[in-house]
């Protein structure tokens, strides 16, 4: 039977979501929007090191992009810089209990944020 429903995880971040708000001392930030939906999500990460060791993000959008956004804070948490560039939006979603399948495209912005917060922070830091 096609998956449907949202997993309880889903429902759990999308109601309780982690990491949410701005992160003043973010050297990274990634701006992402999905043209279809026109729903928009905003990463923030703090590096040190070579390393993420906060992450924050806003978004406006579905249930499952507000789940995805919050799943993927807490999944790059402690992740090298290559380490978070390996999470793909499928990781987010099974890290999650899977999304329906019409929802998996949410789950595109979380993997594209994340990488363009990176980008941002390595255009910043040339050295890194
Ligand atoms: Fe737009 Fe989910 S419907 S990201």
């Amino acid at each position: 039977m096609e998956n449907t429903q949202y997993s309880q995880k889903v429902m759990d971040h999308f109601l309780h979501p982690h990491n949410v708000g701005e992160l003043p001392e973010a050297n990274g930030v990634g701006n992402v929007g999905n043209p279809v939906c026109g729903d928009i999500m905003r990463l923030y990460i703090k590096v040190e090191d070579g390393r993420i060791v906060e992450a924050r993000f806003k978004t406006f959008g579905c249930g499952a992009a507000i789940a995805t956004s919050s799943m993927v804070t807490d999944l790059v948490k402690g992740k090298t810089l290559d380490e978070a560039l390996e999470i793909s939006n499928q990781a987010v979603a099974e890290a999650l209990g899977g999304l329906p399948k019409v929802k998996m495209h949410c789950s595109v912005l979380a993997e594209e944020a994340l990488r363009a917060a990176i980008e941002d922070y390595k255009k910043k830091e040339p050295k890194a």
